[in-house]
């Protein structure tokens, strides 16, 4: 194990927890709640060596680790800012407006889709399908889905964020 890399006692308590919920021999399943604890304990990005770390917590190959947490947009492969807009583009959402959404952010902020805006405090993720179609346009932050958006509304939420008012968890 990584002497520098290691979740704070209370986590590795609720890693180990959230293995006990599955047979012996098939901790893999852990793998998508872990790789959430880690984002969050770990600056809010995935870095190889936290991945590494991950495998070795529980028993996998690394392979298996990067597989999965590059194959869902909800984790970060690169340094992130505090707040991650992750908006959706997907059909119904893209009918109800999400690219002037999209651009709105990056004509505000600065960024293109992917990249953080120069005071650290955004970044912009384009995301598919969040299954919030019936409130769309949408975009999710943190652990809360922000609906019917419109340029007004995303001008209050990031306001709302520079302000340290807006909840993430
Ligand atoms: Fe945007 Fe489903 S298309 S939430």
């Amino acid at each position: 194990m990584s002497e520098t890399i290691a979740f704070k006692p209370e986590t590795l308590t609720q890693v180990h927890k959230i293995i006990a919920r599955y047979p012996e021999g098939k901790q893999k399943s852990a793998l998508l709640p872990v790789l959430h604890l880690a984002q969050k304990e770990f600056g809010g990005w995935l870095a190889v060596p936290i991945m590494d770390y991950v495998a070795e917590i529980l028993n996998i190959r690394p392979i298996e680790v990067y597989e999965v947490a590059t194959f869902y947009s909800m984790f970060n492969m690169k340094p992130v800012g505090k707040y991650v807009l992750e908006v959706c583009k997907t059909g119904p959402c893209m009918l109800s407006g999400s690219d002037d959404i999209i651009n709105h952010i990056k004509e505000t902020l600065n960024i293109k889709d992917g990249e953080t805006s120069a005071d650290g405090l955004f970044t912009l993720k384009t995301a598919e399908c969040l299954g919030a179609c019936g409130y769309a346009p949408m975009m999710q932050l943190g652990k809360f889905y922000h609906e019917h958006l419109t340029k007004e509304k995303v001008d209050e939420i990031l306001q709302l964020c520079r302000d340290g008012q807006l909840a993430l968890d």
